[in-house]
């Protein structure tokens, strides 16, 4: 039995270690994500070693904001979940808003990044971009986690 019209899809949603730092927006960032009706698959804390920093982000070696960005992910815990729903990478990174806090701030003030955002940099949460980074970095996360097996299972309403 499918209970949605539309198929699940998978997305990685990381709670940054600016926002983990501070407990009260940890958990309305929590909420955020209940609210909105994501199925939580998983979800952990984790401190990053600089080199899963720069592993996660070598995409961006060599642009101005690199070593900022790798010496900052790696400088305290962070949470990351495996999230479901409908378009969830879509959805997550619209909940998100746009990467500059600023330009967030003026633009989309209702969204994550504006109202929790300290920085460009410190800017609170990470969400994948395509299906093809969602299963890149779900596995960079979760790699005992597979993404295939759950994906059928939820499909066959096994849930
Ligand atoms: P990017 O993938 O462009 O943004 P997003 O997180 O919205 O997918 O950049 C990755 C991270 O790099 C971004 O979340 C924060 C950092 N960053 C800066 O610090 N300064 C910048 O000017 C940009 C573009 C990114
Ligand atoms: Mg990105």
């Amino acid at each position: 039995t499918h209970r949605c019209a539309k198929a699940l899809q998978l997305t990685l949603a990381v709670i940054k270690p600016d926002a983990v730092a501070h407990p009260v927006i940890l958990e309305a960032l929590h909420q955020r994500i209940l609210e909105n009706n994501f199925i939580i698959v998983r979800s952990k804390d984790l401190v990053w070693r600089r080199q899963d920093s720069e592993k996660f982000y070598s995409e961006h070696a060599g642009r101005f904001f690199y070593q900022r960005l790798v010496e900052f992910m790696s400088s305290g815990p962070m949470r990351a979940y495996v999230l479901a729903r409908e378009d969830a990478i879509t959805h997550w990174r619209e909940l998100m808003g746009p990467t500059k806090v600023f330009r967030a701030r003026y633009t989309s003030p209702l969204t994550i990044r504006a109202q929790y955002g300290l920085t460009d940099t410190r800017n609170t949460t990470h969400g994948s971009d395509s299906v093809e980074s969602a299963q890149r970095e779900i596995s960079f996360f979760f790699p005992d986690f597979s993404q295939e097996t759950w994906m059928e299972r939820e499909e066959l309403g096994f849930r």
